[in-house]
């Protein structure tokens, strides 16, 4: 497969697409909002510059660049052999995106979610062909991070999970795992609660943001602490995240900490709106 449509622009869809024109696909971008657009090219033509200047990547940035079309037409999307959607984490959004890829995409063509907690066969229920609809959740930063989770429903075409596995590894390089289709798949099933349970000492007074991360990257070797990862994969995500793994296992590790709610109500979002657990203003 070397025509690859990504739906959806945020950070995690535009280091999708980054990966995919890294891997020498003709990459379609789609978002519904202009301004959208234009950060995930901004975001998408630094860290390929980066990635050149640290000799990680085969050709120049230029090449790799002019492989990705960005539009808000998601009909541009008719010939492409697989889609993978990073709109945000929202069951009723991911639904009715893949009802609209249905009637424009080929048959042939395979969806790809990147959902981290959103059950597969869900999503792929909403389809007219729901053996060609499975999961593929990346790691954030998607150019950085190796793993992407596979994941199969009950109705996928175990064709369609090994094609689509053959294209993670052999086009994007990356090291797959196969997970069932349940909450938080294999690796937010552990690392949310622990996350979560960062936020939970925050809360209680345990110790300072700073402690306690310093306590997991200095205590454990964690590359970085669990309060700057929430900022970093946004708290706004978190949230859905977490909402979505309690409504799945109704166990108390995956409920949502009061202090994570107040940051989402207050757009206290993260890296992404310049403040979250730290202060980013100065970065923005
Ligand atoms: N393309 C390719 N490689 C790149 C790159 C790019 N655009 N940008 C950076 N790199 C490489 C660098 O060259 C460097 O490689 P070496 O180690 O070989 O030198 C490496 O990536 C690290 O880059 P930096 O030095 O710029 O950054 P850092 O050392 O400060 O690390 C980090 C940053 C990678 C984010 C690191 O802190 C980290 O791994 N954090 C944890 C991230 C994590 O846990 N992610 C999972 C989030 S959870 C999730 O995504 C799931 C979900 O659904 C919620």
């Amino acid at each position: 497969m070397e025509r690859l449509g990504v739906v959806g622009c945020g950070v995690m869809g535009a280091g999708i697409a980054e990966v995919g024109a890294r891997g020498g696909c003709d990459v379609i971008v789609v978002d519904a909002v202009e301004e959208a657009l234009d950060r995930a090219r901004v975001r998408m033509a630094a860290s390929v510059e980066k990635a050149v200047a640290a000799g990680k990547a085969a050709e120049s940035a230029d090449a790799i660049l002019g492989r990705v079309t960005f539009t808000t037409d998601l009909s541009a999307l008719a010939d492409r052999e697989i889609v993978i959607e990073a709109i945000r984490e929202a069951v009723d959004d991911k639904v009715e995106l893949v009802t609209r890829l249905d009637t424009v995409i080929p048959d042939s063509a395979i969806i790809a979610t990147n959902t981290s907690s959103i059950p597969v066969a869900r999503i792929a229920a909403a389809s007219v062909r729901p053996e060609r609809v499975l999961g593929t959740h990346f790691f954030n930063p998607v150019p950085v991070m190796p793993l992407v989770e596979v994941v199969a429903s009950v109705q996928t075409d175990p064709d369609v999970a090994d094609r689509t596995q053959a294209f993670c590894e052999d086009v994007l390089g990356k090291k797959v795992i196969r997970a069932d289709d349940r909450s938080g798949f294999v690796v937010n099933a552990i690392l949310v609660p622990y996350l979560l349970s960062a936020i939970r000492s925050l809360q209680n007074g345990v110790a300072t943001r700073e402690d306690i991360d310093e306590g997991m990257v200095a205590g454990c070797g964690m590359p970085m602490g669990p309060l700057r990862l929430c900022d970093m994969v946004g708290l706004d995500t978190m949230l859905l995240v977490s909402e979505s793994l309690y409504a799945e296992h109704l166990e108390a590790a995956f409920a949502p900490p009061a202090l994570l709610r107040r940051h989402v109500e207050a757009g206290l979002l993260g890296r992404k709106s310049g403040r979250g657990f730290y202060d980013y203003s100065d970065q923005q």
